[in-house]
């Protein structure tokens, strides 16, 4: 009995540093409403889908986490150096886990569906 509280009291100190699972969320209409209100609101001052302008072109971007969709929404909460010797660090206010989650979700749709007319430009 005795060991069994305590192993609970290490299941519950685990839980307090656990990181939340990274999950993308299916593509649906809230979550194309929502991508494309985030990226108007934070990402399209510096993107542009084909071609470099402020920021690197964002469907090369996105090309580069295909294979590794949960980076993409690490590095939006918290954006790090990645091409040094050509841009500065992106400043962007980082995003929630659930905002990160949504864009994400909605730019991959994006990548696999480039002729969606509410694609940003
Ligand atoms: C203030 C300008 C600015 C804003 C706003 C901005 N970006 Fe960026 N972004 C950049 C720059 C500059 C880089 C290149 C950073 C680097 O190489 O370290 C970049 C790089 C990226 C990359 C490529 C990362 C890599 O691995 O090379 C992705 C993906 C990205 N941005 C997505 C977004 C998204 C999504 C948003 C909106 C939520 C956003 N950006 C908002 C300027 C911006």
């Amino acid at each position: 009995m005795r060991s069994r509280f305590f192993f609970f009291i290490f299941l519950f100190i685990c839980s307090l540093f656990a990181a939340e699972a990274i999950i993308l969320p299916k593509i649906s209409e809230n979550v194309k409403k929502e991508g494309k209100l985030i990226y108007n609101k934070d990402c399209y001052a510096c993107h542009r889908w084909t071609r470099d302008f402020a920021g690197p072109r964002m469907d090369e971007n996105i090309q580069k986490y295909v294979d590794q969709k949960e980076e993409l929404v690490r590095y939006l909460m918290n954006p790090t150096p990645k091409q040094p010797e050509k841009y500065p660090p992106m400043t962007l206010e980082p995003l929630s886990q659930q905002d990160a989650q949504v864009i994400s979700s909605w730019l991959f749709y994006l990548l696999d569906n480039p002729k969606d007319p509410e694609r940003p430009r």
